[in-house]
């Protein structure tokens, strides 16, 4: 673990409470198993290890090594904030790149055509979505895409819609194209976020041009129904918005419900009338490879967007992405499995051990978006964060949380209109880390 991060890993390894989480999880590997394994190289009984701890620190790891630049030394133990998972990748991944590495030439690639034919291989058997090759152009983030979609069908001064709480990255999209955000909060309605149609049309005015839709949601972990998207999809048509789908998180889908990509919608005109940005570099946490795409079956509209767009791929970016998407489907269904586990052992934690902690159960994502609004209150988050340089109530907890037990989360107020008091959480890790995670933050806001 990095000098500046609070603890050492390789201690706090060895002092993990292993077995604690069993019972919840359905069976982890015990303790010497766990602490020893080398790597998650498919072991013999044709199982990955999602459970050893893959060390990520001073690996220039945002997730890692950005918080503690914050902090006094030993104050920050585990980066829980933001969205890249702590799992070794898949090997096939790691074999390509070691494969192509063997040419010791890295001029200009040739073409991505290869990689457009395994999104094309990869929407159509997973998730139904019949694209043409040319449907689709690669990018170098969904950001990449996103702003030139802005661009182009926003422009300058005009509205992007947003149900909110929404990824923070939408309002910075927007900062950059220039363009401006409508939040239309989601409303809570028995344990789930749904939309509040009767706000979302209000907020349909003539200089909103586009809607972001997030399927699965960042951060509140829906999934979005097909009746859903189609009413947004219709909605929009009728009010002249273009809806700009992000699906980066479309194969974190929890078992019972189903990710519906926009494209694949029954209505034609709902159909034309969008674009959808995706990519897999969060299935196998590629996001440091640079690698996207997003396609429209409106050749018209894409071709609007295309004029905006530039993308600055790399070559080792191209081959981790085609490896993934080739050789890498049994790798993520066996992480998809362990990440369920974990969201159902962080449910449980929660409501065992941190009864003034709010939950909301995830249907997808491998974020979830906790509510310490109690926790704040007793703390005095609303009176103190002023005082203290912080720019919400939720930064005031994010750094009180940090002090208390070592652990960084996201504050809710980065996510929009709905985010207040609340934190997101990344659960994408070793189930040991998660567990001490839980300990530090359940003996620091029990206590308050
Ligand atoms: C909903 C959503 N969209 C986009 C991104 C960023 O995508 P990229 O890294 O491809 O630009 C993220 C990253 O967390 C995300 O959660």
């Amino acid at each position: 673990m990095a000098k500046s991060a609070g603890i050492n890993r390789r201690t706090f390894i060895k002092n993990a409470s292993l077995t604690a989480f069993a019972g919840a999880t359905g069976g982890i590997a015990t303790g010497s198993a766990a602490a020893s394994a080398a790597s998650s190289s498919k072991m013999a009984n044709g199982k990955y290890d999602f459970d050893t701890i893959y060390d990520r620190v001073d690996h220039n790891t945002s997730r890692w090594d950005s918080p503690p630049k914050s902090y006094p030394e030993g104050t920050f133990k585990y980066g829980m904030g933001v969205a890249s998972m702590d799992f070794e990748c898949a090997p096939c991944i790691t074999e390509a790149i070691a494969e192509r590495n063997k040419h010791h030439s890295w001029g200009y690639m040739s073409s991505t055509e290869s990689l457009r034919d395994q999104v094309v291989k990869w929407n159509g058997e997973r998730h139904g979505v019949d694209l043409p090759n040319e449907a689709i152009t690669i990018s170098d983030g969904v950001y990449a895409g996103m702003i030139a979609a802005m661009r182009s069908l926003v422009g300058s001064g005009g509205r992007v819609l947003i149900n909110t709480p929404a990824y923070n990255g939408f309002y910075t999209m927007n900062r950059n194209a220039r363009t401006l955000t409508v939040d239309s909060p989601l409303v809570k309605v028995n344990g789930r976020y749904e939309i509040d149609w009767e706000d979302l049309e209000a907020k349909m005015t003539p200089d909103v041009r586009a809607m972001i839709v997030c399927n699965p949601q960042n951060p509140t972990g829906n999934v979005w129904k097909e009746d859903e998207l189609l009413r947004i999809g219709r909605l929009c048509l009728e009010h002249d918005i273009v809806v700009l789908s992000d699906e980066i998180h479309a194969d974190f889908v929890r078992p019972g419900h189903k990710y519906t990509p926009f494209a694949s919608l029954p209505d034609q005109a709902v159909v034309n009338n969008s674009l959808s940005f995706n990519a897999i570099s969060k299935t196998f946490n590629l996001a440091g490879m640079k690698n996207a795409y997003f396609y429209s079956k409106n050749p018209r509209l894409k071709a609007r967007v295309d004029e905006y767009h530039f993308a600055e791929l790399s070559t080792l970016g191209v081959v981790a992405n085609e490896a993934a998407y080739k050789g890498g489907a049994d790798w993520f269904a066996q992480c998809l499995t362990y990440i369920d586990g974990s969201h159902d052992m962080v449910e449980n934690y929660i409501k065992q051990h941190m009864p003034t902690v709010g939950y909301t159960r995830n249907e997808g994502t491998f974020m979830t978006f906790l509510d310490f609004s109690k926790t704040m209150e007793s703390i005095g988050a609303s009176q103190q964060y002023k005082s203290h340089g912080k720019q919400s109530p939720e930064h005031y907890l994010q750094d009180w949380l940090v002090h208390n037990s070592g652990v960084y989360l996201n504050p809710g107020s980065n996510y929009g209109t709905g985010g207040a008091g609340h934190m997101r959480m990344n659960v994408a890790s070793s189930r040991y880390v998660l567990k001490d995670v839980f300990d530090a933050m359940a003996s620091a806001v029990n206590k308050v």
